[in-house]
């Protein structure tokens, strides 16, 4: 997985910034353990393209924008009612059976992981955290 910005950056700059950026992850890394995109939540197995496939086919944004405005994206909040990757897959679940899309649960689970890929940024759960 990789990120779109990153993916943008790193080809204007040059190697030495790009090293010196490299380095300063590298450190942040190991100053930050529990800090990175590594810790983020992962839905096990999720096909991620299928879910952007499903996202784009069943116009989710194209309602949530009538009703936010914008790109729509606004109607993902990480820290409104739908604060864990367990209850934002099933707000997926329960709206696609509201809508009759009749999804596979693993194309549940792949929009899933694209919206948390792209707009929730759920945390790994840790140790000391809330169970999802
Ligand atoms: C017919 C309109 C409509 C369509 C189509 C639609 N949604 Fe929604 N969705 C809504 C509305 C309205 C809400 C806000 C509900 C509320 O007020 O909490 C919402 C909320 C959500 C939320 C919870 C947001 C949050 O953080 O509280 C998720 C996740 C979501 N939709 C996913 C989807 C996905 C995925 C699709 C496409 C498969 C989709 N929706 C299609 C209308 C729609």
């Amino acid at each position: 997985m990789t990120l779109a910005l990153c993916t943008g950056e790193s080809r204007d700059v040059r190697p030495r910034v790009r090293r010196l950026a490299a380095g300063l992850a590298a450190a942040a890394a190991l100053a930050l353990p529990t800090v990175g995109a590594q810790t983020l939540h992962r839905f096990a197995d999720a096909d991620l393209a299928l879910g952007e496939k499903l996202i784009a086919e069943h116009a989710c944004a194209a309602c949530h924008q009538r009703k936010m405005g914008g790109d729509g994206s606004a109607i993902y909040r990480p820290k409104g009612r739908i604060n864990t990757p367990g209850a934002m897959r099933g707000m997926v679940d329960y709206c696609s059976v509201e809508l009759k899309l009749q999804l596979f649960p693993e194309e549940v689970t792949a929009i899933a992981a694209v919206l948390q890929r792209d707009h929730y940024r759920f945390p790994a759960a840790n140790p000391g955290a809330a169970k999802p």
